[in-house]
């Protein structure tokens, strides 16, 4: 049986004192569900959550991270400084991250190393444009933003990703994939994770992302590979992410 797992992706959102607000009632409503729930917030923001987190069974997640180790990057964010601010997750390879700032499949790669080597949980974002899902790309180019991360990593690293299917067209629109569409690609990610990793393939977090709100998740959790979901929009409404949390600890 593959991990449950939410997780929160805040993007560029938030205030100290709207996060106090948020984090506490999520702290205190998910606290004793049956899955694995991540915030995903801003750099500035790692602290002051963390704190909130703490004694939870909530991970602390940031949104990046710099693919170099430390120096003159100015900006930029080292893995090792997110693993000393308690964080255990971090997202890598998110489309906004690809289409805004150019990343590319090698440097997704890069990051995802550096954040295993510090002891951090990727969680690998892939997923096809409107374009390429209507030219009838969707497997060619999910399969190899995950094949260029697979290449590079060994059976180890292979095995400690969380993985997120988010449909660029399906983000931020309100349009989710849906169930069934969701899940044939997640039955193609599953296959090209059974061809790497055997039997270890069931036990990874496969997610789906893309309007997932509080009306939709239990139809998409109700897919045989759909393990969970990384959710933008939703989870800056405490009671639409804590609707997800509990659809997800149900099935
Ligand atoms: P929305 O849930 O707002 O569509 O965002 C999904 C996403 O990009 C999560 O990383």
């Amino acid at each position: 049986m593959a991990r449950k797992l939410v997780a929160a992706n805040w993007k560029m959102n938030g205030s100290a004192e709207g996060n106090a607000a948020l984090t506490g009632r999520v702290v205190e409503a998910v606290s004793a569900l049956a899955c694995e729930v991540v915030l995903c917030v801003p750099y500035p923001y790692l602290l002051q959550v963390g704190g909130l987190l703490a004694g939870s069974r909530i991970g602390l997640g940031a949104q990046d991270l710099s693919e170099h180790d430390a120096g003159a990057y100015t900006g930029e964010v080292s893995a090792a400084m997110l693993t000393d601010v308690g964080c255990t997750h971090v997202v890598i390879g998110h489309s906004e991250r690809r289409k805004y700032h150019g990343e590319t499949d090698d440097v997704v790669l890069g990051k995802v190393r550096r954040a295993q080597a510090a002891g951090l949980v990727p969680i690998v974002c892939v997923g096809e444009s409107r374009e390429e899902r209507e030219a009838g790309e969707t497997e060619a180019v999910v399969l190899r933003q995950l094949e260029a991360v697979f290449a590079g990593l060994d059976d180890v690293g292979a095995r400690s990703l969380v993985l997120a299917y988010e449909p660029v067209w399906a983000i931020g629109t309100g349009l989710a994939a849906t169930p069934e569409m969701a899940q044939a690609v997640h039955a193609s990610i599953r296959t090209a994770l059974r061809s790497r990793l055997g039997d270890d393939a069931g036990a990874l977090a496969v997610l789906y992302g893309g309007s997932v709100n509080a009306d939709n998740a239990a139809s998409l959790f109700a897919m045989a590979d759909i393990d969970g979901a990384l959710v933008g929009g939703a989870s800056l409404d405490a009671e639409a992410f804590i609707s997800i949390c509990v659809a997800n600890s149900g099935r």
